[in-house]
């Protein structure tokens, strides 16, 4: 096992209602003026913004509002809401929405705090020192940014998708109600379900041994979603589903799943870049590529792919034939994918990408061929053109 820290400073309050109690827990934060920040439709319709406004109101908080984040949230919204802050005193960032949301909300108060053009701190160019407050009222279980340290912005103007990591901007608290999640459309439902489990099995494929306890949970966590984003097929109303789900949601990024071992993170790396340039759901964008990435890379360790075929996704045990096993765990997992309706290639996604495509892709993706991704196995520029070229 690796050395590791742990850090996890959010606040939970998890439930039935529990966005009831946003007035006390902005409160509790003795700040001035709060930005309500949150995406395009879904949380007017809901009535959940009312509530909200209810709740700070009540509590004698005032603020500001700034709607309209979208998926794969954009930079000129960050810009937007920090000028706002800065002409209204903000100074505590309540994030209503997904991980999108919440990202455009951390990277405002990024900008709120540095002195420098906030999407240096993005592409690596300056460092963070700080971060205005942010708190999360969650309505979808996926991307985990209500416990990570993580905020991934998209700029236009080349169409880079780029996070920024840093413990200042971890939630002061994260209220999470799975009853707010019922309204997803299924194909958000599921897309979230396969970040979930992605963001696990980034940290799971290792070559670092004896994590028993890790792997423990990780197994645990991986086996739960796979279960319960099946029930949500079907019952998309289902509390308890919904529940577990929204807490694996969290303690799958948070850290937890990750301690002893070092992440691999390829498959998000060329996530990013489909999302980048092309806006597909998140989740969705993981799962065209997973498949192509494992089967390139599943000889580094054969052992560990077979572990997690039988581990996870309950493939019997060829002792005589590891590689079949392992193989037949990609397979069962490409399987469970299809079965929730997620992609299994960039056709999929309705990207039908052409060869000069698939090299901006990978050449972005190598930051102008000057870095490569991945841990399990590192990957060059040419070999993550291979791997688009497999997954196209
Ligand atoms: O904008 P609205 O109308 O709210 O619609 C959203 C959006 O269209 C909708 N939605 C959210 N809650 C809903 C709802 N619709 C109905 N009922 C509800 N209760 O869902 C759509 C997707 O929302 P989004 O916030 O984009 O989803 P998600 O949480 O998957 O976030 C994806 C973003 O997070 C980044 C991704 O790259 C992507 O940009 N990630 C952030 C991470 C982090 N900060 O730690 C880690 C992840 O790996 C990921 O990269
Ligand atoms: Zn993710």
């Amino acid at each position: 096992m690796k050395n590791f820290e742990y850090y996890t400073p959010t606040k939970v309050v998890f439930g039935k209602d529990a966005e009831a109690q946003t007035g006390s827990l902005i409160q509790a934060q003795n700040c001035k003026k709060v930005l309500v920040n949150f995406g395009g439709s879904s949380a007017k319709q809901s009535g959940l913004l009312d509530k909200v406004f209810d709740s700070l109101t009540n509590a004698e908080i005032e603020y500001v509002t700034l709607g309209g984040v979208v998926p794969n949230p954009r930079l000129s919204k960050v810009y937007e809401g920090i000028d706002l802050c800065k002409k209204e005193n903000v100074d505590f960032i309540l994030a209503v929405g997904g991980g999108s949301v919440i990202d455009s909300a951390k990277a405002i108060g990024y900008g709120m705090v540095n002195d420098c053009d906030v999407w240096d701190l993005y592409e690596g160019k300056a460092k963070a020192t700080g971060c205005l407050p942010v708190g999360v009222i969650l309505t979808i279980a996926a991307a985990g940014s209500e416990m990570s340290s993580s905020s991934v912005i998209t700029k236009e103007e080349g169409w880079l998708k780029r996070g920024c990591n840093t413990d200042y901007s971890r939630c002061k608290f994260a209220i999470m109600n799975p009853e707010l999640t019922y309204t997803l459309p299924q194909y958000q439902t599921e897309s979230g379900c396969t970040d979930i489990l992605m963001h696990t099995m980034e940290r799971y494929f290792t070559t670092e041994r004896s994590m028993e306890v890790t792997d423990s949970i990780s197994e645990g966590l991986m086996r739960t979603v796979i279960h319960n984003a099946k029930i949500l097929m079907h019952k998309p109303q289902c509390y308890d589903a919904r529940a577990e789900i929204m807490w694996a949601g969290s303690l799958s990024h948070n850290g937890l799943t990750g301690c002893g071992s070092v992440g691999d993170w390829s498959c998000h790396q060329l996530e990013h870049e489909l999302g980048g340039m092309f806006d597909v759901a998140h989740g969705a964008g993981l799962s065209a590529v997973w498949g192509s990435w494992a089967r390139y890379v599943y000889k580094t360790d054969v052992m560990r792919f077979v572990q997690f075929a039988v581990n996870v996704l309950g493939v019997s045990n060829d002792f005589k034939d590891p590689e079949k096993t392992a193989l037949e765990g990609i397979k069962a997992m490409e399987n469970f994918y299809r079965f929730i309706g997620m992609p299994t290639s960039i056709r999929e996604l309705g990207v039908e990408l052409t060869d000069e495509q698939i090299h901006e892709l990978a050449y972005k993706c190598s930051f102008k061929k000057t870095r490569t991704i991945g841990n399990f196995q590192i990957l060059n520029m040419e070999d993550i053109e291979k791997i688009y070229i497999m997954a196209r």
